[in-house]
């Protein structure tokens, strides 16, 4: 049996990697470590705690004595690290956490496969899980290539910079068997609500102000979740040692046109008038250092692998809204605590 550490399976993404991995390859193995931060939720892989092919481990990969026995005592065959502190407002609030866990974390998870693996890399894989922020912004035209030269502007975007640099330099240094995607925005159910769409579906719902910074003319390019997982799949198989794929969906959108959209879909769901949630628009100051546009050109994912997203954004954000509306208890629970009080630091004097 196949042994795969996927690290940050509590979080967003790594819950919907989890998940398609256990149920869909029963003879691998799936250990999750987490250090269940805000962001991590159990919550979010119930339907697979039970399977018998998955197991929970708590632990901090900033801790490399830990992540180290942790590789000796499993032996991991393979590695899929997502773990990492992913918001690029906390970021800028406090970036010593993102330095930590995205950089010194993402090394130890290296050094521990080195050293376990010790040069005997037939059937291993280090697959490490990047973003389309490393490339830095463009302006109104272009798009992400696999070599466009990295260009990263936050706290956040410069901790994965550092660490696709770190993992790329273990690979030509060391032949460690490393895999790298850099993917858009993401979005859909189990998403923390600090980011724009669950941040905004929630806000509506509760008839509270919509933070949009600055003029809302910023461009994402959105990726519903589960392609974002099955991309994961494909590449994890088929991709080689050495190589980077982008990720994207070809689905680029104007912060104020996508919070229009959101605004249609909730205000139709709850039975409200069109247009009752205008009026919750409110523009803030703009987040520092805010990229302008990013839009990834993920041609070589599409016709090398075949991949391409399944779902079109209309569907996704159907989908979504209809998940956090039918999940109210998720977000009470994530809400909660510690949530107020972030918000009320983010949000309260803007
Ligand atoms: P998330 O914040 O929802 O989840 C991160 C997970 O990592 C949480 O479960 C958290 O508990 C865990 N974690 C954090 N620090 C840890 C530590 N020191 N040790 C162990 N576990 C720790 O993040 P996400 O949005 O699911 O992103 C997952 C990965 O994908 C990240 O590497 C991120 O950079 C990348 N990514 C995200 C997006 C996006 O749109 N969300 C897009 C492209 C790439
Ligand atoms: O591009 C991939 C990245 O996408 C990932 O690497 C990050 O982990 C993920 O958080 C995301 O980063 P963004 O900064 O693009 O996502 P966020 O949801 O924070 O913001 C999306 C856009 O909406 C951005 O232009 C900022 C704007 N925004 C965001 C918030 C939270 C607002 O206008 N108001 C808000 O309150």
């Amino acid at each position: 049996m196949k042994k795969i550490l996927i690290t940050g399976a509590a979080g967003f993404i790594g819950s919907h990697v989890a998940r398609l991995f256990v149920n869909k390859y029963p003879d691998y193995h799936i250990y999750n470590l987490d250090k269940l931060t805000y962001a991590g939720n159990l919550e979010n892989l119930k339907d697979i705690e039970h399977k018998p092919n998955y197991t929970f481990i708590k632990g901090d990969i900033v801790d490399g004595n830990f992540m180290l026995e942790l590789f000796k005592q499993h032996r991991f065959d393979a590695v899929i690290h997502l773990a990492a502190e992913s918001h690029v407002d906390r970021s800028i609030d406090k970036p010593m956490e993102f330095i930590m866990t995205n950089i010194v974390g993402t090394v130890n998870l290296l050094n521990a496969a080195k050293a376990v693996w010790d040069g005997q890399y037939k059937g291993k894989r280090f697959y490490h899980v990047s973003t389309d922020e490393v490339y830095g912004s463009l302006g109104e035209e272009g798009y992400f290539y696999e070599d466009t030269a990295y260009d990263p502007h936050s706290p956040y975007s410069a901790s994965k910079a550092s660490s696709d640099h770190l993992v790329r330099a273990y690979h030509d240094t060391y032949g460690l068997p490393v895999i790298i995607s850099n993917c858009s925005n993401n979005y859909g159910p189990n998403q923390f609500p600090e980011k724009l769409i669950p941040l905004f579906i929630n806000n509506i719902c509760n008839n509270k102000p919509l933070p949009v910074y600055g003029k809302g003319e910023n461009v994402r390019d959105w990726l519903y979740v589960v392609d974002h997982a099955q991309a994961i799949d494909v590449i994890f198989h088929g991709g080689e040692n050495g190589e980077t794929f982008n990720i994207g969906g070809h689905n680029e959108w104007k912060n104020i046109d996508l919070i229009r959209v959101l605004i249609r879909v909730v205000d139709r769901k709850l039975g409200r008038a069109p247009g009752t949630s205008d009026k919750l628009i409110t523009f803030v100051t703009d987040r520092a250092g805010h990229d302008l546009r990013y839009a990834i050109d993920s041609t070589k994912l599409q016709q090398k692998l075949g991949w391409k997203p399944s779902l079109q954004f209309e569907k996704g954000i159907e989908l979504t809204v209809d998940w956090y509306l039918n999940n109210q208890e998720w977000l009470e629970s994530v809400t909660s605590g510690n949530y107020q009080k972030y918000y009320e630091e983010m949000y309260g004097n803007r």
